[in-house]
């Protein structure tokens, strides 16, 4: 059965595609390689992790462009919906090296109202780079380190400790690290906090925090850093700060 908006987009697709294979005169052989590279990426399991690195921030400008809340951010691949509720503080593995994180902040409507009881998922790496709740590279964290669902008071408000995330490097071992490379660009992501903000009657917000002047808030491998979504740094009681005044909408008709 003919799919008017598959039609429309992968038409449009091919058509960009075979436009960069006339202008760039690709030679069989450099097709041949593309699609053999193609059959590498799926035996590596990297179509979710190439689609992401390249696409997914351009999917949230267009969500950001008709968003009248907060600005949005790619998901990536490590939310867990089965994340615990924590009271105040996410699980971290402590050290003296450490560096305590403050994350607070409100929830408001686009009227300014106050959005109380809203569930914030918070998920980030470790202080080297890793995920829980994932194995192989991440090693074996249970899923609740790093990561929590909080709610907001009767005033909107939120507010949980942490530790600081440190910079994350994208599989790089397999085709697209292999890509990135031949590309010029590199595997690493800036450091970050993951907010997923949930409330019934609104639209899911989802989006990431990164540091003013951290390393590769420059040159994201994966291109989702925006300006708005770059935090300067801040103390509070000897502890680096984050602040954040989440907006979020209710669906539009
Ligand atoms: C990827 C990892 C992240 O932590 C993230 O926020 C976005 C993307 C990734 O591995 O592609
Ligand atoms: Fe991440």
């Amino acid at each position: 059965m003919k799919n008017p908006r598959v039609h429309e987009i992968a038409t449009a697709m091919i058509d960009a595609v075979r436009k960069v294979l006339i202008d760039h005169q690709v030679t069989e052989a450099e097709y041949r390689a593309g699609v053999m590279y193609m059959m590498k990426v799926a035996e590596a399991k990297e179509t979710g992790l190439i689609s992401d690195v390249f696409l997914n921030s351009t999917i949230v400008e267009i969500k950001a462009a008709n968003t009248h809340g907060s600005a949005p951010a790619i998901q990536g691949p490590y939310f867990k919906e089965d994340a615990p509720f924590v009271d105040g503080k996410l699980k971290t593995y402590d050290s003296d090296d450490h560096k305590p994180l403050l994350l607070h902040g409100t929830v408001k409507d686009e009227a300014g109202g106050v959005v109380s009881d809203a569930v914030i998922d918070i998920w980030h790496s470790t202080p080297d780079g890793r995920y829980s709740g994932f194995g192989g590279y991440h090693g074996d964290m249970p899923v609740e380190y790093y990561r929590g669902k909080i709610r907001t008071d009767s005033q909107g408000r939120w507010r949980v400790q942490t530790t600081l995330p440190a910079p994350y490097q994208i599989p790089n071992k397999g085709p697209t690290g292999a890509l990135l490379t031949m590309m010029g660009s590199h595997t690493w992501r800036p450091a970050h906090v993951h907010f997923k903000i949930r409330k019934d009657g609104f639209e899911p917000l989802t989006t990431q925090y990164y540091f003013e002047g951290g390393e590769w808030v420059d040159s994201d491998c994966c291109n989702g850093v925006q300006p708005e979504l770059v935090m300067p740094a801040a103390i509070e009681q000897n502890m680096q700060v984050m602040v954040l005044d989440f907006v979020i909408e209710k669906p539009r008709a």
